[in-house]
């Protein structure tokens, strides 16, 4: 199988029509990438790997160094998907000209295909002048999570009709600078279908559509690793039982010395006669 391109994605999405939806999902490691890879077309290094793996209290103190470590292990873990990597807060945001630097490293260091930017209109110039130097970009528009302490918050936007018309413009100019693709993330759904309707390249919905041209959830919440989790996820398995449940009968072996058993233990060859 050979790996899917970045124009092959964008060329999913004709005179507005999308055939077949893009599955996206996030993966931080190369043996989740291994395991998801076969399924997805995208596989997006999210920042959100700062709550989910290292246990931040948000996305913003997650920094480059970190994203280019689990980039590499997720190029390294798959042949099929295109991976996008995140930027994280603050390597992007100042100028075009940081923004060039910060993603020719990631792409660099890491053989993604792509990278993914938070922000609308503010974001535009930046997505035009790394597409056209050769730097692949997502946007991702409405509920921002590196925004959260301007926001206030993670609730759903796009509940005012002007905070509406301006998320659909943000997709808009994302959308005419360039961008491949656009992440919809927490927003009402009449936003979401206005946006996938406005724009030429395809929408990636998380909290949006099912009429988005693509889907993209975080593992970990799908598959259940958290008690609280927001409304839009649909969690397909419950793992944080598996491996809490695993730990339990191994401690109890371990306690009553029946593990290792005589399987899983050397034992002296016995002597040549
Ligand atoms: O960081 C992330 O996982 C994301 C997705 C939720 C779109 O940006
Ligand atoms: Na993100």
């Amino acid at each position: 199988m050979k790996r899917l391109t970045v124009p092959a994605i964008r060329q999913r999405k004709k005179d507005g029509v999308t055939a077949e939806p893009v599955v996206m999902l996030t993966a931080y490691t190369a043996r989740q990438a291994q395991l998801l890879d076969a399924h997805c077309d995208l596989l997006l290094v999210g920042d959100s790997l700062g709550q989910v793996i290292y246990g931040l209290p948000s996305s913003v103190p997650v920094t480059l160094d970190m994203m280019i470590a689990h980039g590499a292990a997720v190029v390294r873990g798959s042949y099929h998907a295109a991976v996008v990597v995140d930027m994280p807060f603050g390597t992007y945001e100042q100028s075009p000209e940081q923004a060039f630097a910060s993603a020719s490293r990631v792409l660099k260091e890491t053989g993604c295909a792509a990278i993914k930017l938070e922000g609308g209109e503010a974001m535009a110039p930046t997505v035009a002048f790394l597409t056209q130097r050769g730097i692949p970009v997502m946007g991702h528009v409405g509920l921002t999570p590196q925004a959260v302490n301007v926001l206030g918050g993670y609730n759903a936007r796009g509940r005012s009709e002007a905070e509406a018309a301006k998320i659909v413009g943000d997709a808009k100019a994302l959308d005419k600078a360039g961008a491949f693709a656009v992440v919809i993330e927490g927003v009402v759904e009449p936003i979401a279908i206005a946006i996938t309707q406005a724009v030429a390249c395809p929408t990636i919905g998380i909290g949006a559509s099912a009429q988005c041209d693509g889907q993209v959830l975080v593992t970990e919440d799908m598959l259940g690793m958290f008690e609280r989790v927001p409304r839009f996820v649909k969690i397909y398995e419950n793992i944080a039982e598996v491996i809490s449940g695993a730990a339990a009968k191994y401690a109890e072996e371990v306690r009553a010395r029946s593990f290792p058993g005589e399987e899983q233990t050397y034992q002296p060859r016995a002597p040549k006669a």
